[in-house]
């Protein structure tokens, strides 16, 4: 895509998936597990599609968010966030599980947006774990991290089933409206 500006322009919404928008949620882990079949063994099945284990857990289970992102009204990416860390197991941690831009949004900032949207959505311990060899993205974190929560950020290395991951740690406060008692 060479239009920059239809990038640039129109109104961008993170807005919590309903359950009748699960397929839509699937078709496009679709796109995000063909974009990692390209640095990690994930291959579809005989009904050519990669499927995703448990995608329904999202709407039955309290702790599991599933958004989606719309600019300018047109579907542009999906956010899965689940409390409970991968890592260290703190059970209130919100671990951002699954992250997608289509590609024709990708570079004009909407991916840091999202980010920055789901992130004030939720306040609390954040970790965003991301494979090192999906090198594109370490550094798109890098850059959204250190975008939003600065020095106050930590940056650590884990190894898990033989694959190396990069983690980011961070806290988000409470909006002031949800922590100020209202008078009277
Ligand atoms: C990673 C991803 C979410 C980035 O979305 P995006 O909307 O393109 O990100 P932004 O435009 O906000 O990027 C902000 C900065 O991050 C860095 N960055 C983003 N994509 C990058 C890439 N492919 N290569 C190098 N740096 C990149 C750059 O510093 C960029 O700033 P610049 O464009 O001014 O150089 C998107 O490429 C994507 O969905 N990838 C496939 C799924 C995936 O890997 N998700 C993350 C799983 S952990």
């Amino acid at each position: 895509m060479t239009d920059r500006s239809r990038n640039g322009h129109g109104k961008l919404e993170v807005v919590r998936a309903s359950v009748q928008q699960l397929p839509v949620v699937a078709n496009l882990l679709e796109l995000y597990a063909h974009d990692f079949s390209e640095f990690h063994d994930v291959k579809p099945g005989e009904d050519g599609r990669f499927g995703y284990k448990n995608l329904a857990l999202y709407w039955s289970d309290a702790g599991r968010h599933p958004f989606l992102v719309r600019l300018g009204g047109v579907l542009a990416g999906l956010v899965l966030v689940k409390q409970g860390s991968e890592v260290s197991g703190n059970p209130h941690a919100w671990d951002l599980a699954e992250f997608f831009v289509l590609r024709g949004f990708r570079r004009h900032g909407i991916g840091t947006r999202i980010a920055m949207d789901v992130w004030r959505k939720l306040p609390g311990l954040w970790e965003v774990r991301v494979m090192q060899k999906n090198d594109p993205a370490c550094q798109f974190w890098r850059h959204a991290v250190s975008a939003f929560a600065g020095n106050s950020a930590s940056c650590s290395h884990f190894e898990k089933n033989g694959e190396r991951w990069l983690l980011f740690s961070f806290e988000t406060s409470r909006p002031l409206a949800a922590v100020i008692p209202p008078i009277g």
